[in-house]
C-alpha cells in the first residue's frame, strides 16, 4: 500500500501537468481538433494508461461505493421509504445488473431513463432528497461529493464484469437511441461543431487525449468504461452526466440542465453502440 501511495502521488503530479494541458487545449481546442489525426496512441496516453492499470487494484471509488450503499441500504426518508422501493428496472430493491441494463423505458413515469437520472429519482422520491438541492450542485467538486455520485458508483459497481445490455424494446427505448444519434451528429455552435467532429472518426486527439471514435462499438465503450470515474487531477468521482456536460462544453455549446432528455438520449445511443461488451465497474479517469 505504501508503495502504491508513492504511486498514487507521482501520478497526481504527472497528473497535474495533464490537467494543465487539458485546459490549455479546452481554450484552444477547436483548431487542434481538426488538425491532429494520428494512428496511434500518444506516449502520454500509453504512460497514462500504465498508472490507471496500477491504480485501479487500490481504486479510491471503493470509498463512494461504501458510502452509497450505506445510503442505499440504511437511509429513511422523511415518511420512512427507502431504496428498498426504488425499481431500476429489474425489480424493486433490485441493484445487482440493474446499471447495464440502462438506459430503459420506466412504465412508473413513462420515459426512458439513463442510471444516474433513475437513482436521482428514487432518492427524491423515497429519501426525501430535494431536487432543487441536487440541481443546485449536480457534480463532485474539491468540498464536496454530493450524495447520489456516492449512491451511483454504488449501483454501478453492483453491475461490474457483467454485459452492457441495454434494451431496444419499448418504442421510446427506440426512439431514445434515435434522438442520441441524431444529437451525436447534429453540427452547431460557434465552431460548427457536433460530437461527431471530436468522435466520430479513428484516430483523433487533443493534445495529449486520444478521442474515442464513439461510432464504433469497441470504442463506444469508452463512454461507459471507468465511469463513473474517480478523477485523479481532483481526487472526485465524476459520473457519465459530468463527462456529456464537459463536452457540451468543449464543443461551445450550452451546457444542458441536469438530468435532460438530451443528454438521457446520448447516453441510451452510445450504451446501445457499446452493447454486448463487459463492463468493468467504477474506475479512475485522469
Ligand atoms: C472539441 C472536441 C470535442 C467535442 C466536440 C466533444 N468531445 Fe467528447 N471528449 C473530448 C475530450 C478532449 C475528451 C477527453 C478525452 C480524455 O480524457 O482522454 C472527451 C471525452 C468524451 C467521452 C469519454 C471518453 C472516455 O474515454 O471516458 C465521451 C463519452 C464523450 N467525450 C462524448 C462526447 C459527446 C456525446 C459529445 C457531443 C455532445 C462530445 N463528446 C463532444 C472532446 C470533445
Amino acid at each position: 500500500m505504501k508503495q502504491r501511495l508513492g504511486m498514487l502521488l507521482a501520478a497526481a503530479a504527472l497528473t497535474t501537468s495533464f490537467a494543465v494541458h487539458a485546459q490549455q487545449s479546452a481554450k484552444k481546442a477547436p483548431p487542434a481538433a481538426k488538425a491532429a489525426a494520428p494512428a496511434n496512441k500518444s506516449e502520454v496516453s500509453k504512460e497514462f494508461e500504465k498508472f490507471r492499470e496500477v491504480l485501479e487494484e487500490d481504486n479510491p471509488a471503493e470509498l463512494y461505493e461504501a458510502k452509497g450503499e450505506d445510503i442505499w441500504k440504511n437511509k429513511k426518508g422523511p415518511n420512512g421509504t427507502s431504496m428498498a422501493q426504488c425499481d431500476l428496472g429489474l425489480g424493486a430493491g433490485v441493484v445487482k445488473g440493474a446499471y447495464v441494463h440502462m438506459p430503459r423505458y420506466f412504465a412508473d413515469v413513462g420515459q426512458v431513463m439513463d442510471a444516474e437520472r433513475r437513482v436521482v429519482h428514487c432518492m427524491i422520491k423515497y429519501l426525501g432528497y430535494s431536487e432543487a438541492d441536487i440541481r443546485k450542485q449536480p457534480f463532485s467538486n474539491v468540498n464536496k461529493t454530493p450524495d447520489h455520485v456516492s449512491v451511483i458508483t454504488y449501483v454501478a459497481a453492483q453491475s461490474r464484469n457483467m454485459k452492457i445490455a441495454a434494451p431496444q424494446k419499448h418504442p421510446k427505448e427506440i426512439e431514445a437511441y434515435n434522438i442520441g444519434k441524431e444529437i451525436f451528429a447534429y453540427r452547431a455552435g460557434p465552431y460548427d461543431f457536433s460530437c461527431a467532429s471530436c468522435h466520430g472518426e479513428d484516430g483523433k486527439r487533443i493534445r495529449t487525449q486520444d478521442l474515442p471514435n464513439l461510432r464504433k462499438p469497441d470504442e463506444a465503450i469508452r463512454a461507459y468504461q471507468g465511469w463513473p470515474g474517480y478523477r485523479m487531477t481532483g481526487g472526485f468521482m465524476l459520473t457519465q452526466q459530468w463527462r456529456m456536460n464537459d463536452c457540451f462544453r468543449q464543443q461551445r455549446f450550452p451546457e444542458p440542465s441536469y438530468l435532460s432528455d438530451s443528454i438521457t438520449a446520448l447516453l441510451a445511443y452510445m450504451t446501445v453502440t457499446a452493447n454486448g461488451q463487459t463492463y468493468k465497474g467504477p474506475g479512475i479517469k485522469r
